[in-house]
């Protein structure tokens, strides 16, 4: 027995380290939770990455781009809340009759105002480029 105490004290302390620590079920289940706590983080590194949601989304084309801005200059007032029928930006129902009479006509009552809509917006230093940019960026996201 004598020899093969060292071994049968190695075994101990590679059982008790390791083998029995912990039982087989105990170890899943801490597995499991260690993949629960894990998930959260994926889910919530997802979203972070995603892409802006469209409307919020600034235009590529620096014209449209320059109408966003123009827009949430003051247009968003009376448009953002739909405000004495206001068209809402993005609301495909309330502009497809306002597109049907055509971009020029919906860029001339920008700039010269119609019946609730006052001309230039009711901002006299926008420019009639400014104005025509925003009402293209308003029908570029409401198509
Ligand atoms: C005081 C509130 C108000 C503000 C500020 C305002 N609008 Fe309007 N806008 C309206 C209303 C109300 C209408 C609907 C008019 C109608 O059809 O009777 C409208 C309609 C429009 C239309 C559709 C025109 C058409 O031919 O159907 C466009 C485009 C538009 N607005 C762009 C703008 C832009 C760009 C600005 C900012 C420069 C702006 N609006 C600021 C109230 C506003």
């Amino acid at each position: 027995m004598k020899r093969f105490l060292p071994l049968f004290v190695t075994g101990l302390i590679m059982l008790g380290g390791c083998g029995l620590e912990k039982p087989p079920a105990d170890l899943a289940k801490e597995l499991d939770e260690a993949e629960k706590a894990g998930q959260p983080k994926t889910e919530a590194a997802a979203p972070a990455a995603a892409p802006a949601p469209a409307p919020a989304a600034t235009p590529t084309d620096p014209a449209l781009a320059d109408g966003k801005a123009v827009y949430e200059g003051g247009c968003n007032a009376c448009h953002d809340s739909g405000m004495m029928n206001a068209p809402k930006p993005g609301d495909k129902t309330a502009w497809a009759p306002r597109i049907a009479k055509g971009e020029e006509t919906v860029i001339k009552n920008t700039i010269n105002g119609l019946n609730g809509m006052p001309a230039k917006g009711g901002n006299a230093a926008l420019t009639d480029e400014q104005l025509t940019n925003a009402a293209k960026y308003l029908i570029s996201i409401s198509k």
